[in-house]
């Protein structure tokens, strides 16, 4: 059996969470799971079926009915819902716009952390990213990181990565749309924005993609080097 591995990456928008989750996983044989892209399907759902974002039994039966799911057969994963492959789609304005009203609800939140955990039973050699990934869904996770930066940075970041896609937007209204997200996913009830105990907090506003990363590679060879081998038996699941 393969000894299980998870590393949580956990933060506000705009740290390069993801890319640095999936550049990491890549130069440590692990695999990578985006939990945002996860709500986010779970936004366009309530878009698509003309479901409350503010959850209701609609939008849990809909989760049920046709879970978010991942095609572990690419890199990063492809995040499909049935048969359609959304990964661009959930990058849309419209989605970003309703998705932390959908993370803030309990149910959702309950199917979510379920089905994340479910994946990590399959992919037991993690790096997965979000916002509660080393609080609340592997709080005993081998390696929990915390990226942050400061929230101007955040925004630059993101408009450059919505300009590389063809989605170009302001950067005030980018900023505005950083922080509001940044009270609600801290604010809310379940699974809120917080620095896991024990975590490492990593300040990214000085760094590059790679600089992030190197620095974070560097912390799992000293923390969990050994770890990293398939030598130990261990493992991170609740
Ligand atoms: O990282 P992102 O921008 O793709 O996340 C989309 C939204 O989902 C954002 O509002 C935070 C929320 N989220 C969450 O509440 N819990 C997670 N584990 C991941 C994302």
């Amino acid at each position: 059996m393969i000894p299980s591995l998870i590393i949580t990456i956990d933060g506000p928008a705009g740290t390069g969470k993801s890319s640095v989750a999936h550049r990491l996983a890549q130069r440590l044989g692990l695999e990578f799971l985006d939990t945002g892209a996860m709500y986010r399907a779970v936004a366009l759902v309530a878009i698509e079926q003309q479901l409350s974002p503010d959850g209701g039994r609609g939008l849990g039966a809909a989760i049920e009915r046709e879970p978010p799911r991942f095609d572990w057969t690419t890199s990063p994963p492809r995040l499909m819902i049935g048969a359609r492959d959304v990964s661009d789609r959930i990058r849309d304005a419209d989605v970003t716009a309703i998705v932390s009203r959908v993370a803030a609800c309990p149910e959702v939140r309950r199917h979510m952390v379920a089905l994340q955990r479910a994946a990590a039973m399959e992919h037991p050699r993690l790096v997965t990213e979000g916002r509660d990934q080393g609080s609340v869904v592997f709080p005993d996770a081998a390696l929990r990181i915390y990226l942050d930066a400061d929230p101007i940075v955040r925004a630059q970041r993101r408009g450059e990565q919505l300009k590389a896609c063809g989605r170009p937007a302001g950067e005030a209204e980018i900023l505005q749309g950083i922080l509001s997200r940044d009270r609600s996913d801290s604010d809310r009830s379940e699974g809120p924005l917080r620095v896991p105990i024990g975590a490492e907090r990593v300040d990214t506003s000085e760094l590059d993609l790679e600089g992030v990363v190197d620095c974070l590679e560097s912390l799992a060879r000293n923390r969990i080097g050994q770890r990293l081998t398939h030598s130990a038996v261990a493992t991170d699941r609740p």
